[in-house]
């Protein structure tokens, strides 16, 4: 039998995404986990929840303008160290080697597997968090991660955060095909 455990959020894993913001013209990283999506196809919304206080607020409201990232495993402790300290009091902007895209205020990461540079399109303001919605406008991808011209995860190994652990986990092996395998169901 299921046991309750109050109201938990148990939608874990999420991505964990290093969000790129230009805060005062200098350039400044956080990384954010709560991250959605909001529809598949155009135009292409996602959504980050952002405590109020963070610096990267500020830039996002000020340039309208914001890039998202993904990082590898292997720069795990670069990942955590933006989520550990504030643009407010420590300079980030050395953390990462940058560049700009289209949009001229986004900064992305020039040494990373996936880069997506957003266009704010809302803010949904809550009591504790803004929730930026930002439209995709372009995506970036290194050769080495790409099969067949599309992003392959087993190539990028993304970094995975839950909170009931506090851990950063990895990604295990596919299991099988979407809108396939269902096909295979029988009525009992
Ligand atoms: C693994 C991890 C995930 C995080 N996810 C979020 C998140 O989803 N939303 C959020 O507001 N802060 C999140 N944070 C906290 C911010 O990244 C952190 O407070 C950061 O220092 C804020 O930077 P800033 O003040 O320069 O913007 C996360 C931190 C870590 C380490």
């Amino acid at each position: 039998m299921k046991k309750k455990i109050g109201n938990q959020n148990v939608l874990y894993p999420m991505p964990v995404t290093i969000v790129g913001t230009l805060v005062n013209g200098k350039v400044n990283f956080l990384n954010v986990a709560h991250v959605g999506i909001l529809n598949a196809g155009a135009p292409h919304l996602i959504s980050l929840g952002m405590g109020k206080r963070h610096h990267s607020n500020i830039g996002i409201r000020e340039k309208k303008t914001f890039s998202v990232n993904i990082l590898s495993q292997n720069q795990i402790v670069e990942a955590d160290y933006v989520g550990l300290v504030t643009g407010s009091t420590t300079d980030k902007s050395g953390v990462f080697e940058t560049f700009f895209g289209e949009l001229k205020t986004a900064p992305l990461i020039q040494n990373c597997p996936v880069s997506m540079e957003c266009r704010l399109h809302d803010i949904n303001e809550l009591k504790t968090h803004d929730v930026f919605i930002g439209e995709i406008m372009a995506t970036y991808a290194e050769d080495a991660v790409l099969t067949g011209g599309k992003v392959d995860l087993s190539k990028v190994k993304p970094l995975l955060f839950d909170m009931s652990s506090m851990k950063y986990w990895s990604l295990g092996q596919p299991v099988g095909d979407c809108w396939n395998v269902g096909k295979q169901y029988k009525k009992s």
